[in-house]
C-alpha cells in the first residue's frame, strides 16, 4: 500500500502525463523538458517500467539529424510559454532540424547515466539497447559542436543550455555580452504562473532572447553558434555529468556488444579527465564555471561545483577544498545544498538557481558521494531534501534557509525524485 506522500507522486507524474511524455509542470512549463524527463523516467520506473521507457523513446524522437537534442520539444503550440516555437523558428527535418519545433540548444546529458541506472535496476535491455545508437549520436554532437575552436573543453552557448538558467555562475560572460538592440519586443509568461522575485531579471531575458537571436539569424549552425555565438562559458554542471555519461555510455557500449564505439568515447574521456583542471579556480579553491574568451572564472560555489563525485574526477587535494566549501555552506544553511554559495555576492535563497535547493541535483550529488564514500554528506543532502517535500510538498526549488517550497507546484522531478530515492519504499527496496 503505498503511503500518502507515494500516492501524491504517482498523481503529480499522471497528471502531468501528455499521452507518453511528461511537462514538468502545468502552465509554467508546458512541454517536454530533456533533463527534467530523463529524471521523470525513474520515477515512473517505480510504478510503470513501460511508461519510464517511453518517456525516453518520446524524448529521443525529437533528436535532430546533427544528433542535438534539444532543451525543449515543442509537440504542440501553447502561447502560454514565452519563448515559444515561433520565437526559437528551428529547422524543419529536411534541413536538419527534428520532427517537430523545439529549442535550438541543448541541456544537460544525464540520459546515458540514467537509461544505465534503468537498465542495471532490473530494466529491459532491448528498450535501453535500442536508444544507445541516438545517445552515441547526442554525445558525438556535444563533442564536436560545443567544444569551441582551440579549445579542449566543452562549452555552454545559453544559461539554458546548463539547466542552471540563472545561476550567478553566469555573470562573467552575460556581463562581457550587449542586448541585441533589434530583438523584438515580448512578453514574458513565467511571472504570470508564478512569483516574479523568484524568476531571472528582465535585463537576463533580454539577453537570453539576444542569444536566441544570434541563433536563428544564423539558421541554427551549431559551430557557428559555438564559436561566435555572444556567449560561451564551460560549466562545471555540464563537464561532469557529460564525463559521468560518457562513463555510462562507455559501460552501455560494453553491455549491448557495441565495442565498435568504445575507443571513441575513451578517448572523449581521456580528453575531459585532462579538461577537468580548466574549471579549477585557484583563488576560490573550486570547480567553478568559466567565461571561454576571456578566462574569467565565476566567483562562488555552486551545486555543480559539487558535481566532481559524481563525474569521480578532480585530485585528491581537489576533492578534499571541495569537501570543505560543502562543510562551510552546511553551517550556514538549514537545507543542503543551495544552489549558490550563501556567503558569495548575489545569493538569494527563493531566487530560481541563485540560492534554491534543486531535487535533482541533490540526487546526483548525494550519488556521486555515497559513491566516493562520503556517506555522512551525502546522507545529509538525502535527507534534508526529504525533509523539504515533507514540509513544503512537491515544489520545482526549495528555499535552503526556511525550507519554503518555491517555483512550480505539483513538479514532476520533485516526485520522480521522491519515488525512486526519497521515499521508505524506495530506501527498502535499495537496501
Ligand atoms: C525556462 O523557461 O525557465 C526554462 O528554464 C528554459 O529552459
Amino acid at each position: 500500500m503505498p503511503s500518502n506522500l507515494d500516492q501524491q507522486a504517482i498523481d503529480i507524474l499522471r497528471s502531468n502525463d501528455r499521452g507518453g511524455y511528461t511537462v514538468p509542470t502545468a502552465r509554467l512549463y508546458p512541454y517536454q523538458w530533456n533533463w527534467d524527463s530523463a529524471f521523470v523516467a525513474l520515477g515512473f520506473a517505480t510504478f510503470d517500467l513501460n511508461r519510464a521507457w517511453r518517456e525516453l523513446e518520446l524524448l529521443l524522437d525529437g533528436q535532430w539529424c546533427n544528433g542535438l537534442l534539444p532543451h525543449i520539444l515543442f509537440r504542440q503550440n501553447d502561447p502560454d510559454y514565452f519563448p515559444g516555437p515561433s520565437v526559437w523558428c528551428t529547422p524543419n527535418q529536411q534541413n536538419g532540424g527534428g520532427k517537430f519545433p523545439s529549442g535550438g540548444i541543448s541541456q544537460p546529458p544525464v540520459l546515458a547515466s540514467i537509461v544505465r541506472m534503468l537498465i542495471e535496476s532490473g530494466g529491459d535491455d532491448s528498450r535501453g539497447k535500442a536508444l544507445f545508437e541516438p545517445m552515441l549520436k547526442w554525445h558525438r554532437w556535444y563533442h564536436r559542436d560545443r567544444t569551441p575552436d582551440g579549445f579542449d573543453i566543452v562549452a555552454s552557448v545559453h544559461p539554458w543550455e546548463t539547466g542552471r538558467d540563472n545561476c550567478p555562475d553566469w555573470e562573467p560572460g552575460l556581463s562581457r555580452m550587449a542586448v541585441d538592440s533589434d530583438i523584438e519586443a515580448y512578453v514574458r509568461r513565467d511571472t504570470v504562473h508564478s512569483d516574479p522575485s523568484q524568476r531571472p531579471s528582465k535585463e537576463q531575458y533580454d539577453k537570453y532572447v539576444t542569444m536566441i537571436k544570434f541563433g536563428r539569424d544564423v539558421g541554427w549552425d551549431q559551430r557557428r553558434l559555438t564559436n561566435e555565438g555572444p556567449f560561451l562559458m564551460a560549466d562545471p554542471g555540464i563537464h561532469f555529468i557529460l564525463l559521468r555519461a560518457d562513463r555510462d555510455l562507455l559501460a552501455l557500449a560494453k553491455r549491448f556488444g557495441r565495442e565498435d564505439c568504445a575507443s571513441e568515447i575513451q578517448g572523449w574521456i581521456a580528453a575531459a579527465e585532462g579538461a577537468t583542471n580548466t574549471l579549477w579556480n585557484p583563488e576560490l579553491e573550486a570547480f567553478c564555471a568559466r567565461d571561454v574568451r576571456s578566462g574569467a572564472f565565476s566567483c562562488g560555489f555552486s551545486s555543480a561545483s559539487a558535481l566532481c563525485f559524481w563525474a569521480d574526477a578532480g585530485t585528491d587535494d581537489q576533492r578534499a577544498a571541495t569537501l570543505e566549501h560543502m562543510r562551510r555552506i552546511q553551517a550556514k544553511v538549514t537545507y543542503m545544498l543551495p544552489s549558490w554559495d550563501p556567503d558569495a555576492a548575489m545569493f538569494e535563497p527563493q531566487r530560481y538557481w541563485c540560492g534554491p535547493v534543486w531535487p535533482q541535483m541533490n540526487h546526483i550529488i548525494s550519488r556521486g558521494l555515497a559513491e566516493q564514500g562520503e556517506h555522512d554528506l551525502a546522507n545529509r543532502i538525502r535527507d534534508d531534501l526529504t525533509a523539504l517535500i515533507t514540509k513544503s510538498g512537491f515544489r520545482e526549488c526549495f528555499d535552503p534557509l526556511t525550507g519554503e517550497g518555491c517555483i512550480g507546484k505539483d513538479f514532476s522531478w520533485t516526485a520522480a525524485m521522491w519515488l525512486a530515492w526519497l521515499s521508505p519504499r524506495a530506501k527498502t527496496e535499495a537496501a
